[in-house]
């Protein structure tokens, strides 16, 4: 049964919009590294948004923001959320869209003095992206309990601070204790970042699982010499052996095909100049597909050419796991809740699977989960040009707010 209240487009554009002024970076993007400066101002300006609207805002030992409206009942929350932190080259809707459509939906049952039976809870998990601190999804997981605390709090970052000092100096080092959160069920609202939608023209996407997710960085070392003087047969090339690397994994994915994907997203050669043999790599693999069994087939293969080329080539390679993530599929009632909301609000809805981690693939083990998509153009996302429409936008976050009224009633 569907409740008449509608989502306020132009408000929640609002927020998007002032979110998206914090780590604005040239073309329309955002830089927002988890816990960086510009992090926590984003942090500051979206709890004060929760307190605005009533919530209870707790913070956890790991950072994570979760703001609770109450319901008549004591039980574990309806919980919705994503996050704002955001890689070097983001857009505004990654993440961000998840936190604000959540925080726009307890709007919109403010103003109608809508009373739930069961807590309606808005997240904001920290540090979703991995891009400074590997593993991804690290709040949402230690939120889960799938990765310990003092784990998550002893990683140091490519910039060689870590977790724990980093949530101390922007003061999001709570005191709530993580790890043991109940919760009711969970729905993340976030954008599509692939093409699947926009080209087959349907607005929503009922989220069927999350693919596995496998991140190993690889050190090369070698020994630097003279790009002229060394002949070709005396080289122990480090950056020889990380391009062959990233050719390898292109073919790996080409020839195990379906759904396997992988990507070669750093290459650091030392000392990178243009006539020194590089005497060291530092190469990152990331592999994904949805499916466990070939997943593990192309972790293998990538390992064993690894060993292969530094064989042939005389260098030293040691590897170390960033990321490691089963694939996994989300709960049918939750599916088709959306799928049935959608297509009751009139949207075209296609059921899929995400092809980017999300906090959500944290909860699937431990509670009904699913996820809403909308389209991005051009299939574009971790790129300044990420776009998707206010009407797109509009779609998702209202089958957002009956989703989460039809668990909390
Ligand atoms: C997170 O955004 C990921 O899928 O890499
Ligand atoms: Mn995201
Ligand atoms: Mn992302």
């Amino acid at each position: 049964m569907q409740s008449n209240l509608r989502i306020d487009l132009e408000r929640l554009m609002g927020r998007i919009m002032r979110l998206a002024e914090i780590g604005a970076i040239g073309g329309g993007g955002v830089c927002r590294l988890a816990l960086s400066d510009e992090d926590k101002q984003a942090r500051d300006l979206v709890t004060g948004w929760m307190r605005d609207l009533g919530l209870e805002v707790s913070i956890d030992a790991i950072g994570n923001i979760i703001g609770i409206r109450p319901g008549t009942e004591d039980s574990p929350p309806v919980m919705t959320g994503s996050h704002i932190d955001s890689v070097a080259t983001g857009g505004k809707y990654d993440g961000a869209l998840g936190v604000l459509a959540g925080l726009e939906a307890i709007a919109v049952l403010n103003d109608a003095d809508v009373t739930t039976r069961r807590p309606i809870a808005v997240a904001a998990f920290t540090n979703e992206e991995g891009a400074r601190f590997a593993p991804d999804m690290m709040g949402s997981a230690v939120h889960q309990g799938s990765l310990g605390l003092d784990d998550a709090l002893s990683v140091t970052g490519i910039d060689g601070a870590s977790v724990g000092d980093e949530l101390v100096r922007i003061g999001y080092d709570g005191d709530k204790t993580v790890g043991n959160s109940t919760v009711h069920c969970f729905i993340e609202y976030h954008v599509e970042q692939g093409p699947v939608l926009e080209e087959g023209s349907i607005t929503v996407g009922a989220v069927t699982g999350v693919q596995g997710i496998s991140w190993t960085e690889y050190k090369i070392e070698g020994v630097s010499n003279h790009a002229g003087t060394t002949p070709m047969r005396l080289r122990h090339d480090a950056g020889y052996a990380a391009g062959a690397i990233a050719v390898e994994a292109r073919r790996i994915a080409l020839e195990i095909g379906g759904d396997q994907v992988t990507t070669v997203g750093v290459t650091e050669l030392t000392p990178g100049l243009v006539n020194v043999i590089a005497k060291e790599a530092l190469v990152t693999v990331d592999l994904r597909n949805t499916d466990e069994s070939e997943l593990q087939k192309a972790e293998k293969r990538i390992n064993d050419f690894i060993r292969e080329i530094s064989t042939k080539e005389g260098v030293t390679v040691t590897s170390r796991t960033l990321a490691r993530f089963e694939p996994v599929v989300f709960d049918p009632e939750m599916i088709d809740l959306v799928d049935e909301t959608a297509t009751a609000l009139g949207y075209s809805v296609s059921r899929m699977p995400s092809g980017a981690g999300h906090d959500a693939q944290m909860f699937a083990p431990n509670c009904p989960t699913t996820m809403i998509f909308v389209p991005s153009k051009d299939g574009i996302s971790h790129n300044v040009n990420e776009h998707t429409s206010p009407q797109e936008i509009r779609a998702g976050a209202d089958i957002l707010l009956q989703v989460l009224l039809a668990k909390a009633q």
